[in-house]
């Protein structure tokens, strides 16, 4: 090897055996505290946890959101940056028996409609929390109540649109009749954090929360809103007597008048966004729309370059959906950059970076090169017309373009994937990796699918619960076990190189194309974090969110480490993972039951990992999350903070 190669970084710890417990598992010598569960409150205006606690919207306002997914630190001072800083957290959705237990939600029998304070209640667990926590000398974290900073943002509170879909027609509702507001955030699955020092919270399954009754296919038929009742039937409580606003009758888009400014039909065109927070501030949350409009898992930043424009990546998890890149008009000026404690005014560096820019989306090549094709009105599809002509728009309508984000990436021929979900970016040499979690609706010869949007005929492979055929970056039909794609960007902007890093499987599988074993076996690749260490070397985190039997019967989700740059691998080849787990893929911790392990980071330090335990079935006992549940518990969805019990760096 040259000299100026390092020695590769190598993970100290056995790899765990799988575990089907209420319990979280970790290696021997480390510890596992449960923090900020559901229920937490952040403030005096709610009371302590308890087992038969009924939640009410001000109680729910007050306290940590229901399941956990996504998060980032945010220091408070450079100092105490590894040991006392803000956790800024997505909900993503709610577990009706959990928030009701135990006296159960309700529904009007005769008229089916839900009752008005639970609705608020369950828009009130979903969102965002930003909690302050702290590390005692005794290694022990907890939740700063009363912080001036504790707050929640949820799928009620008020937001700005931003960027090109800001004003435009296509927004404007009875709520914001110019255009330049939306109402509350939903489905906040993956996260993503910018480098002046905001979070950003993506939109991922909200399109289940809207009902369209009739006149579907004219409209938003692509993105697939709910043709009966929405996920947790909101909608019907519209009309209740304490309704304000259409709080309710929001969450039905059925055009009622002849003008949109007169019903709710472009409600739900005010979602689908990345959505930046200032977390230091109270400021209202900043709808990105130039980031396009579709079912956002997670939103990570491009290897960051003084003079080169802000990139940022991010997927559609839906199956045969696409990969998207945003490549900012202006170039960074370090001068933007975070720094801890200092007074700036964040979101209008996000106005700066996120609002100009270009939208481009992924189409893989079999000779693993791959291009980023443009979404603009000009751009010319894969049958000879521009965007704009092709899906009746202006000219320069770009906002009609970013509304319809996937219908514009079918009619450019873009490739569908094995539901991607997140990305990491290696910080010394730019690659990225994607989870592609799996896919039911993958064959070999897929069926041809069509549908109309916006008064177009757009066949593409894949849409409207059709199949997609195999192609090279997603090979393996009728794909339960997932892979992990990883690309290097080859050119300015436009082209890339790209190959399959793992392919998950269970060991015994006769398509077990990385080797896996017991050890390390793993399906349905979901979380992803790259952590770098001295000397720009980091270890890649793998979280699962698995329901493939293969591997289910041996283990719950878990967490697992891997060094890239320790595997064997050919360029273009996926990798090589062998009997010897000891020095490359391994298997660092299991959760309980029931969940799916998502949402990390480590310190600044490395001294903590933080991950966090979504849908549990029985756990958590108490604060210490390895302890197993003895007869049954409320669940709560909870952060987990991993440590050595010596203090030491986590992984190595
Ligand atoms: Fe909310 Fe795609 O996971
Ligand atoms: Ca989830
Ligand atoms: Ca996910
Ligand atoms: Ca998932």
């Amino acid at each position: 090897a040259p000299a100026t190669e390092k020695t590769p970084l190598t993970l100290a710890f056995e790899s765990i055996n799988g575990s089907r417990t209420d319990a979280f598992v970790v290696p021997a010598g480390y510890t596992a505290q449960v923090l900020a569960p559901w229920g937490t409150p952040l403030n005096d205006a709610a009371p302590q946890w308890r087992e038969d606690l009924a939640l009410t919207p001000e109680i729910q306002a007050n306290s940590i959101g229901m399941h956990h997914d996504g998060m980032h630190n945010f220091a408070l001072s450079a100092a105490t940056a590894s040991s006392h800083f803000l956790l800024v957290m997505n909900n993503e959705y709610i577990d009706q028996d959990a928030l009701w237990a135990p006296k159960g939600g309700a529904t009007n029998a005769e008229t089916g409609k839900r009752p008005a304070d639970e609705v608020r209640t369950e828009i009130n667990a979903h969102g965002v929390s930003v909690v302050e926590i702290k590390k005692d000398t005794a290694g022990k974290w907890s939740v700063v109540t009363d912080s001036k900073y504790n707050r929640r943002i949820t799928s009620a509170s008020e937001m700005k649109l931003s960027g090109p879909v800001a004003g435009s027609d296509h927004v404007k509702t009875v709520f914001s009749p110019d255009g330049m507001l939306a109402r509350g955030t939903n489905n906040n699955c993956a996260n993503g954090y910018t480098p002046w020092g905001t979070y950003l919270t993506c939109e991922e399954n909200w399109p289940g929360y809207f009902v369209k009754r009739d006149d579907r296919q004219q409209d938003d038929d692509r993105i697939g809103l709910e043709l009966e009742r929405g996920r947790y039937g909101w909608e019907t409580a519209a009309g209740d007597a304490s309704e304000i606003n259409g709080e309710f009758a929001r969450f039905d888009n059925t055009p009622t008048a002849d003008s949109a400014d007169k019903d709710y039909r472009n409600e739900p065109r005010a979602f689908g966004y990345i959505v930046e927070i200032d977390p230091y501030t109270g400021e209202k949350a900043v709808k990105r729309t130039a980031l396009g409009r579709f079912r956002h898992e997670g939103c990570w930043p491009g290897k960051l370059v003084e003079g080169q424009p802000v990139v940022f990546y991010s997927g559609h998890d839906s199956r045969n959906e696409y990969i998207y890149k945003f490549v900012s008009d202006v170039v960074w000026n370090a001068a933007d950059a975070h720094v801890a404690g200092e007074v700036k005014d964040r979101l209008a560096i996000g106005d700066k970076y996120m609002d100009k820019g270009t939208l481009y989306v992924a189409q893989f090549a079999a000779d693993g090169t791959g291009k980023w094709l443009k979404l603009v009105p000009d751009s010319v599809t894969r049958d000879g017309r521009t965007l704009a002509s092709a899906l009746n728009l202006a000219t320069d309508d770009l906002a009609g373009i970013i509304i319809n984000t996937a219908d514009a990436a079918d009619l450019m021929g873009a490739t569908p994937m094995d539901r991607p979900e997140w990305g990491a970016v290696d910080p010394v040499s730019g690659e990225v990796y994607m989870t592609l979690t799996n896919n039911s609706k993958r064959t070999g010869q897929g069926s041809a699918a069509s549908y109309t949007t916006q008064g177009t005929a757009i066949e593409a492979p894949g849409v409207g619960f059709e199949t997609a055929p195999v192609n090279a970056a997603n090979p393996r039909a009728d794909n339960e076990a997932g892979q992990i794609i990883r690309w290097r960007e080859s050119d300015a902007h436009a082209e890339f190189d790209w190959e399959i890093f793992v392919f998950g499987a269970a060991a015994s599988d006769a398509d077990n194309l990385s080797g896996l074993t017991e050890m390390n076996q793993f399906a349905s690749p979901d979380g992803l974090y790259f952590d770098e260490r001295e000397g720009g070397q980091g270890i890649l985190w793998i979280e699962t969110d698995n329901g493939y039997e293969g591997v289910t019967e041996a283990t719950n989700d878990q967490v697992l480490a891997v060094v890239p740059a320790t595997l064997q691998q050919a360029e273009g080849d996926a990798a090589v993972i062998g009997a010897d787990n000891q020095a490359q893929l391994k298997r660092f911790a299991v959760g309980p039951n029931g969940c799916e392990v998502t949402g990390i980071f480590a310190t600044p330090d490395r001294t903590a990992l933080f991950v966090n335990i979504q849908h549990p079935g029985n756990w958590p006992q108490d604060d210490d999350a390895t302890a197993v549940t003895q007869g049954s518990v409320r669940p709560r969805a909870s952060t987990v903070v991993i440590q050595r019990a010596d203090g030491g760096q986590v992984g190595v």
